[in-house]
């Protein structure tokens, strides 16, 4: 087969078209700078959509002690101290200012009668510091920065899978990929590349990502162009996914409903986070009620498929249709369930990757000359427990930072080494992965793979089963050398599940030889 290949050059690009791409391909328009940005997936339903309870900023909306020094202060003591003290200082101090840029665009943002914003509480947050949108935060800020993209011009180009980053001598100069329907592929030269994929929590078999999505693909991108990833084990495993339906298993319930005053119970009816954390109780660290949840089913207390009961029936319903209306729906959607008569089952998903491609705090420079990473890519911000909410301001605070920088490193360039090398090697594997002709299901594969991580790397690991893991991801390995990549009629989805296939094998084996960072 002979596909046609575009050739594009731009001075950034950026990869993935959530939340951090958008907003840091903003800053790049709003400087004049010349920006592509290109996505796997529609961008109005990029994972960024899904984001629900909140966005921080020590605003002191409506506890006025509060300050970003104590945002700061919580997110260091929560991560477990893992988290880098200069990350987390540039996010809390600038989030105020995110929550400006993302008013200027236009974000609707619940507010008190009187027109301040309102907060709530989330987990071990001294203070009610999480912005919202009733539990459609994320929607709601993709939206505004989708508008805010179009006003300014931003090309947005969200078929292209991207397969390669294209380096040389260290410094990186464009990204290789395809187009998801038609299969022509792309060479795209730029400057500087924002790598903004994602991560990688769609490995595990219950999770709060929809399929194809965060499937480690930043992780594979960013290793191959020689970078180093932080803290890959380091993954949030959220307290409240739905157990049922079985295809839906995982879908977030979020947080939210347990700020607004949710209750959780066993199955024996108890109200068990005062056995785990009798003061904060519901509003404990995520890890926290996420191992107590674990706990309460792995010791008999849970139900009979394995959950345990999210409670919000006993709110005002007024409360849950203006600020949790999204649980609500889904719920209904899902397993005609009304929340404001009945208990949710739920159990721990996985839900956010807190380790990530290795960044400088500063500006999120790869340490390849030109390449940059953001939001749930990058790492430094969460340490070993992420607190709900930061995400959302980091991408807008750093989505700032790193379209400055690279803005920068573009302009600041003398001239640009590419390598013919580097561009015949991306060519080369994606023609093998199309001539594969194996056995071997890419799709069942993935499954396996799931399967492996669920049984050996869920929310409490030991040294036995994780070594019994590795051997089982072994087979699992040597079985995609047999995989068989299908295009058909629809489109080239079957080969991208062929490279989210190789990216969640990378993800999932680890490999601290090749990927730790020091
Ligand atoms: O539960 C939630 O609404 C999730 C929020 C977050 O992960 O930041």
């Amino acid at each position: 087969m002979h596909f046609s290949e575009k050739r594009i050059a731009t001075s950034v690009l950026v990869i993935g078209t959530g939340g951090a791409g958008l907003r840091a391909a903003i800053e790049l328009a709003e400087r004049g700078v010349g920006v592509l940005a290109v996505g796997k997936r529609p961008k109005a339903d990029a994972h960024t959509s899904l984001a629900a309870g909140g966005i921080n900023a020590a605003l002191a909306t409506m506890d006025p002690e509060d300050s970003w020094r104590q945002h700061a202060a919580d997110t260091l003591k929560e991560s477990y101290l893992l988290a880098n003290p200069r990350t987390v200082r540039i996010v809390t101090e600038g989030a105020a200012r995110g929550i400006e840029d993302l008013q200027r665009y236009g974000m609707p943002f619940a507010r008190e009668q009187d027109g301040r914003i309102s907060q709530r509480f989330f987990g071990a947050h001294t203070y009610r510091r999480t912005a919202f949108a009733g539990d459609y935060t994320g929607l709601e800020i993709q939206r505004t920065l989708i508008n805010r993209a179009a006003q300014l011009d931003v090309p947005i180009l969200d078929t292209v899978y991207i397969t390669r980053l294209l380096v040389r001598d260290n410094a990186v100069f464009g990204a290789y990929g395809f187009d998801l329907t038609d299969g022509s592929r792309y060479v795209i030269h730029a400057d500087a590349v924002i790598l903004a994929a994602g991560g990688h929590t769609r490995i595990w078999r219950r999770t709060s990502s929809r399929r194809d999505e965060n499937t480690g693909d930043s992780f594979r991108l960013a290793v191959l162009a020689g970078c180093r990833i932080r803290d890959p084990e380091l993954v949030q495993f959220h307290p409240s996914g739905l157990i049922a339906p079985e295809d839906a298993a995982g879908t977030l319930v979020s947080e939210a409903a347990r700020g607004e005053g949710g209750i959780l119970r066993n199955q024996l009816g108890e109200r068990f986070m005062s056995r785990y954390d009798p003061e904060r109780m519901e509003l404990s660290t995520r890890d926290r009620v996420a191992l107590a949840a674990y706990t309460e089913i792995k010791e008999g207390r849970g139900t009979p498929d394995g959950g345990v009961w999210l409670d919000v029936s006993h709110l005002p319903r007024e409360t849950i249709m203006t600020r949790l209306p999204r649980v609500y729906q889904t719920l209904l959607e899902l397993q005609m369930l009304d929340i404001t008569k009945q208990p949710i089952e739920i159990a721990p998903t996985a839900h956010y990757s807190m380790g990530g491609v290795w960044v400088r705090p500063e500006d999120h420079g790869t340490g390849v000359d030109g390449l940059y990473a953001i939001g749930e890519a990058a790492s430094g911000l969460h340490g070993a427990n992420r607190l709900g909410g930061n995400s959302l301001i980091e991408l807008l605070v750093f989505g700032r930072i790193v379209g400055q920088a690279a803005a920068g490193y573009s302009a600041g360039l003398d001239a640009q080494r590419r390598s013919a090398e580097a561009l015949d090697a991306a060519r080369a594997e994606v023609d093998e992965s199309l001539a594969a002709d194996g056995p071997e299901n890419v799709r069942s594969l993935q499954r396996a793979l799931r399967d492996v991580m669920t049984e050996h790397a869920g929310v409490v690991r030991d040294e036995g089963s994780l070594l019994k893991g590795l051997a089982e991801l072994t087979d699992v390995e040597a079985r995609m050398a047999n995989v068989g990549v299908h295009p058909d009629l629809a489109g080239f989805q079957d080969l991208a599940h062929a490279f989210d296939l190789k990216s969640a094998a990378l993800a999932a084996r680890d490999d601290r030889d090749r990927t730790r960072a020091s």
